[in-house]
């Protein structure tokens, strides 16, 4: 297992207009993506600082781990994301250690991205996100852009297959 860099660190907040007016008003951060995740019921507002990111998220209803966090412990450092180029590979690693992982299955967030929360308890108190390094972000590995178009079309191919 590789871990590449920090990709983020989440806040939990009960009211976004609010929070975005320290984090985006009063400090001039971007919001560079801002989106629902229905999965995982939430609202997310990404804000790039170099490397890294700031996630504020934000509960869509009562239910959910991010509720349960506001409810007990009000806002407040939510979760570390690190990133890591082999999801895969790091949720065997930490099965085989007797790790705790948040779910059996890793999510698909809205931008197609991998990604897997270990619990607080086997990490210290800490909820950790793993997250899986895209193709085209990878620091180490770049991926040329014409391989990235074969696989696509790869894709589409296989795709048709499908429906016959
Ligand atoms: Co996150």
């Amino acid at each position: 297992m590789r871990i590449t860099r920090i990709n983020h660190l989440a806040v939990a907040v009960s009211d976004m207009d609010e929070a975005l007016r320290f984090w985006r008003d009063g400090l001039g951060l971007h919001v560079d993506h801002g989106a629902i995740e229905e999965g995982q019921g939430v609202e997310v507002a990404f804000m790039r600082v170099g490397e890294s990111a700031v996630e504020l998220v934000r509960p869509l209803g009562e239910e959910g781990g991010v509720a349960r966090f506001l409810e007990k412990r009000g806002g407040g450092i939510h979760h570390l994301c690190l990133e890591v180029e082999d999801l895969d590979a790091a949720i065997l690693r930490l099965r085989e250690l007797g790790m705790r992982l948040t779910s059996d299955e890793p999510y698909i967030n809205a931008s197609g991205r991998r990604l897997i929360f270990v619990h607080p308890a086997s990490s210290g108190g800490v909820l950790v996100e793993l997250y899986e390094a895209l193709a085209e972000e990878s620091v180490s590995h770049p991926v040329p852009q014409e391989h990235l178009r074969v696989e696509a079309d790869q894709r589409q191919i296989d795709e048709t297959d499908h429906r016959r």
